[in-house]
Parts: C-alpha cells; sequence; structure tokens
C-alpha cells in the first residue's frame, strides 16, 4: 500500500513530484507529502488528506530543488495524522525518507534507537528509517553506505527512497513492495508503478528484491544484495498516458467499466484460432500441462471471484480444481505436490496475501502461474511462468475490466487446462468458444442498453442488497455484492441460490431486493429461490437473457443480458451489477474512485 515518488532532474522537482503523487493516489490517500534537496538542507512539506490538501499546504511556499521524494499513504502503523504523514526525517532534519510496506521488526529498532537517544515524533514503522541512516552519517559513513547498512536492518516487506542534505544522489531499494525506475531525456523517476511518471516517459527499469539504485541527475547505478553492480533491462511499456487518464468520465470505475469492450478484445486478440477451434495462448501450447492433476487457483478480493468461475468450469470438466483465498492459503497450504499447478490471480500483481500464498510454497516442486495484468509485477518473477489478461491500466478502486479479462482469460486457458489433464475438450468447447469471441459485442450491448441507473435509483433507499447465483454464476453473485458494498458502503451480500434457505433468508424483507443471476440452464431451482424471496416481500431483479424467459416473466425489474452460451452469461451479469454499484454510488454521492479505508493494491498481509 502507499505510494512513492522520487524525482531527480534539472528544474524544480515539485510539479513532477505531485503529478506523480496524483497518478498514485489509487494506492492511498490518507496523507500526502514531498521532501526537496534544496542544495544546502532538505524541505518537507506534508498533509492529512489528499492530495489536494497538500497542494494547499504548499501555496505561497516558495519552494526550490531538483531532485526530490514524494508519498500518498494508506495507513498501517498509525492513523491518518500530520505526523504520521510520510516523508519522515531523522533527528537533525538532514535525511528524508519515504516508505511503501512494512517493517516488522520496527519496535525493537525504535527502542534500540530511542535508546541511544533518537527522538521519534510519529508513529509509523517507517520513521525507523531515518534514524538508522543518521546513526550510521554520525559514525562517519557515506549517505550510500549509510543507507544500505540501514536497510540490512529492516525486517519486512518494503519500497524505500531517501534524499539527505550535501548531496543530490537519491538511494532507494526493494523488498516485497514495488519500484520502477522511469528514463526521460532530462530526468529520472522512482516510484511504486508505471502510471506515476507515464504522461513523462514510456521508458523502464523493474528493480528487484535487494537492488539498491543511486540515481542522479547524469545517471543511474543498480547494485544487488551483494554491493555488485547490476544491468537491468530497459524496457518500453506499452500503456499511453490516455490509458490512465479518464478522458472525459466522471469516474476512473465508470471510463474502466466501459472500456471493457475494448480491453476484452485485447484479451482475447490472436488467442483463439477460430479455423480449429482451438486456443492459442502464449508459451502454452498443447502438452504445457501434462502431467499436472490438480490445479489451485490463490487470489484475494474480486481476483478471488474470478478465480472461484475458473474453478467451477474446471471442476465441472472433470479437472480436480479449487480456488482459495491466498491469505489462507499462505498460513496453511493444502497438500500440493509436483503434479499441482498454482495459479495466482491478481490483477496489480503486488497483493501481498498472493505474493504470501505463492512464497508459502517455494521450495517445493509445484508449478507456478501467474495469471496478471501488470507486466513485470512482482506475481512475475515469483511464479514459474506468466499470462496477463491485457485489460489495460486499472486506476479505479472497484476493480472492473480486470475481473471481465481475468474470467475470460481463465475460461481460455481451462480449454487448455482440460485438454492436457484429462485428454478431451472443454465440454461444448466450440460453442464457448464462439462466444468468448463475441463477448466484447455483448458487453457493449450492454453499455448501449441498460436500465441499472433507474434500477439504482428505485431500490436506493434499501435496508440491504442481495446478490444470488449458482455455479458459475455464485462468485458472481459474490463479486456484484463486493462491488456494490466497497463503493456505497451499503450492505450487501452475496449468496448460492441454494444456501439461501440455510440461514440468510432471516434477513430477507420487503425492503431488500435481491438480484438473481439467470444462466438460462437449470434456471428452475433459482426460480424457486427467487419466489422463496418474493414470498417474502422482497423484489427480485433478475439479471437474464432472453433464455431465461421463465424467470423474466416473475421477475418485479430485469436487466438484461445478450443471449450466449450459459458458463459466459456470469461474465454479462456481472457487467450489469457493476453499473448497478456505480449509478447507486453515485446517487449517494460516494468517493467512487476511492472509497474509504481502500486502497487499490494491498500490499500488506
Ligand atoms: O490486484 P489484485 O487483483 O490482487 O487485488 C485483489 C483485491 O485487493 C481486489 O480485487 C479488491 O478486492 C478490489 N478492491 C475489489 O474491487
Amino acid at each position: 500500500m502507499c505510494g512513492i515518488t522520487v524525482r531527480v532532474g534539472d528544474g524544480s522537482a515539485v510539479p513532477d513530484l505531485l503529478s506523480g503523487l496524483e497518478n498514485l493516489e489509487y494506492r492511498g490517500y490518507d496523507s500526502a507529502g514531498i521532501a526537496l534537496q534544496n542544495g544546502t538542507g532538505i524541505d518537507v512539506v506534508k498533509s492529512e488528506g489528499k492530495i489536494d490538501r497538500l497542494q494547499e499546504a504548499l501555496a505561497g511556499k516558495d519552494l526550490h530543488g531538483a531532485v526530490g521524494i514524494g508519498h500518498t499513504r494508506w495507513s498501517t502503523h498509525g492513523p491518518p495524522t500530520d505526523e504520521n504523514a510520510h516523508p519522515h526525517t531523522d533527528c537533525t532534519g538532514k535525511v528524508a525518507v519515504v516508505h511503501n510496506g512494512i517493517i516488522e521488526n520496527y519496535r525493537e529498532l525504535r527502542e534500540e534507537l530511542a535508546a541511544d537517544g533518537h527522538v521519534f515524533t510519529s508513529e509509523t514503522d517507517t520513521e525507523v528509517i531515518p534514524h538508522l541512516i543518521e546513526s550510521h552519517l554520525a559514525n562517519g559513513a557515506d549517505f550510500g553506505s549509510a543507507f544500505r547498512e540501514a536497510v540490512d536492518r529492516l525486517a519486512g516487506s518494503y519500497a524505500v527512497a531517501a534524499i539527505a542534505a550535501g548531496t543530490d544522489a537519491v538511494y532507494a531499494t526493494r523488498n516485497g513492495s514495488p519500484l520502477v525506475l522511469g528514463q526521460d531525456t532530462d530526468r529520472y523517476f522512482l516510484a511504486s508503478d508505471v502510471p506515476a511518471f507515464l504522461d513523462q516517459t514510456d521508458e523502464v527499469v523493474y528493480l528487484q528484491d535487494g537492488d539498491v539504485v543511486r540515481v542522479t541527475e547524469t545517471g543511474y547505478t543498480v547494485t544487488d544484495t551483494t554491493g555488485t553492480v547490476v544491468d537491468r533491462e530497459v524496457e518500453t511499456v506499452d500503456w499511453n498516458a490516455e490509458d490512465v487518464g479518464k478522458a472525459g468520465y466522471d469516474h476512473y470505475m465508470r471510463k474502466e467499466i466501459h472500456e471493457q469492450p475494448t480491453a476484452l478484445r485485447q484479451t482475447i486478440r490472436g488467442r483463439i484460432d477460430s479455423f480449429s477451434g482451438d486456443v492459442d495462448l502464449e508459451g502454452f501450447p498443447p502438452g504445457t500441462f501434462t502431467g499436472i492433476d490438480r490445479v489451485h487457483l490463490v487470489a484475494m478480493g474480486t481476483s478471488m471471484h474470478a478465480a472461484m468461475y475458473a474453478a467451477a468450469l474446471l471442476t465441472e470438466n472433470g479437472v480436480d480444481a479449487e480456488a482459495y483465498l491466498s491469505g489462507e492459503y499462505a498460513v496453511s497450504p493444502p497438500p500440493a505436490d509436483s503434479n499441482t499447478l498454482v495459479i495466482a490471480v491478481t490483477q496489480s500483481g503486488e497483493t501481498a496475501d498472493t505474493l504470501g500464498a505463492i512464497r508459502a510454497i517455494q521450495g517445493t516442486n509445484v508449478r507456478t502461474l501467474a495469471l496478471t495484468n501488470v507486466v513485470g509485477s512482482s506475481i512475475t518473477r515469483e511464479c514459474d511462468d506468466s499470462l496477463y489478461i491485457r485489460a489495460g491500466p486499472e486506476i479505479g478502486v472497484a476493480a472492473t475490466k480486470s475481473f471481465s479479462s481475468q474470467v475470460v482469460t481463465l475460461s481460455m486457458l481451462t480449454q487448455r487446462l482440460v485438454q492436457d489433464i484429462t485428454g478431451t475438450s472443454v465440454e461444448n468447447a466450440g460453442s464457448l468458444l464462439e462466444s468468448v469471441s463475441q463477448i466484447p459485442g455483448d458487453v457493449q450491448q450492454i453499455l448501449d442498453n441498460s436500465t441499472a441507473a433507474a434500477v439504482a435509483e428505485k431500490y436506493l433507499d434499501s435496508d440491504a442488497f442481495f446478490f444470488l447465483g449458482r455455479n458459475t454464476c455464485y462468485p458472481v453473485a459474490l463479486e456484484g455484492a463486493l462491488k456494490f458494498k466497497e463503493i456505497t458502503y451499503e450492505h450487501a451480500e452475496g449468496f448460492a441460490a441454494s444456501e439461501l434457505k440455510h440461514g440468510p433468508l432471516a434477513l430477507v424483507t420487503e425492503n431488500t431486493p435481491v438480484f438473481v443471476l439467470f444462466t438460462g440452464e437449470d434456471d428452475q431451482k433459482i426460480i424457486s429461490n427467487a419466489k422463496e424471496v418474493q414470498a417474502r416481500g422482497a423484489p427480485v431483479i433478475a439479471v437474464a437473457s432472453e433464455a431465461s424467459s421463465a424467470a423474466i416473466d416473475q421477475a418485479d425489474d430485469v436487466l438484461s443480458i445478450p443471449k450466449t452460451t450459459p458458463k459466459m452469461s456470469g461474465v454479462l451479469g456481472n457487467v450489469q451489477l457493476q453499473l448497478v454499484a456505480y449509478h447507486a454510488a453515485k446517487e449517494l454521492g460516494r468517493e467512487i474512485d476511492k472509497p474509504r479505508n481502500l486502497a487499490k493494491s494491498v500490499t500488506v498481509e
């Protein structure tokens, strides 16, 4: 969690730092701050609240400095206050540090440093870092050695950047938290994520755990854990600055919902061979998974729902597959051996719980595959192989297009897995792949005709919102509820339709609308579940295509989806539920892109 930015170059660093922080605000928005090397000392300006509060704090200040660091915070240690905002400084005010991650041994370090006379001004774990650097500088080390020695004392996950009075070099390192370097013709940047500086440059270096980078106006040097200079490849990212802007939409979430047809086309492009009716996944030819007899999917949040969707598809086609919350998998991995494939599903590739799950099985012979949106993200380095969902940058905290692209990628991967593991094809493979090819157009149809805004408005004053589905639509019901609760702050829950009468039905009243997902397959059972809630006075909103005409006839309202194969209808139904959540949150005046207490990338366990 948290976003860090660094800028080194000619002219004032302030505009670049602020724009970098704005682009990283999705990572946290509890406080923001910058520190500048002013030639003789360090200037720090920071404030509790979002970046506009920092801008107010900066107004009228005559700051100079071409070298600076910045931070936007998602609180872990200590509440969001001015004191806990980064950058943090040492006792002398000559060292300033920004940090993303958690320093697990900060208590011991803090006690040790306090016993040596260091005075702490915040409750954060981060503040031990500038004091450690200070004590090594006091012992005669130069800034680079002091930085490295301080970092050597840290346990936990971190991306750290530091500046010091009297030197124009920035030192930074990473261990378990992301850090990317960007190079422009006359400036260098460091950041937690590429969008921080994508409007300036698309040339990046993905730093690796243990790397220490020294950046000055004239260049940069990367050394590894042993201090040996290493050559890290300069890559060109294929996202552009417009991809990460709002493109005229009120919110990133709305933009990303509407980008789904394009994102899905990118996801599918070149991966379905319509001639042979087979999938063509780059790097995963037929036979790739021969020998695998069990698949574990690990993920959190929305990615977990995509993982459950895939597990249902695989199981139905004879593959032993199970989806696990990464956080649980990490503490107690189920039996797995060299015939097990573990697929880490994560949009960002930086979710600490999911990285933890993969680390928990490292050193075993288990095969691992990262399914992610972010090229070069940490998960791609932790896993044996990577498959990209190609959804493009997703900035809104609420995951939308990434879910659609995850499910579609996993559906194609399912085809390969089923063939390699069972020796047969996915049931109705031809029509499944055809419906996958049609998904971008189907989603466009929903976006053009959706009545979700009216439905959201009609039920806005309800006490709670429930979502029901079966089979592949069970995770979609969970996803519909997650989306609704995280951006509206209203009580929303998703259930497997069969589970309702085993307890949750007690919550159902005339003031609890129930969204029911129909697939056109075995609708009768779920129609019975819908009748059960209607009998208790609850309105039923059917999310259904014309294939579910019986369900539509009996519903109070309908969110219509184009007719598709039953296995793909969940992807379409989910788009309607995204729109319902969006419009309800908008009516309620919520901060849609930055819901309270949340951040886009959860890089702490
Ligand atoms: O980057 P990841 O896919 O690993 O993120 C997992 C969850 O943190 C994420 O899906 C979260 O639940 C979203 N806010 C849901 O909209």
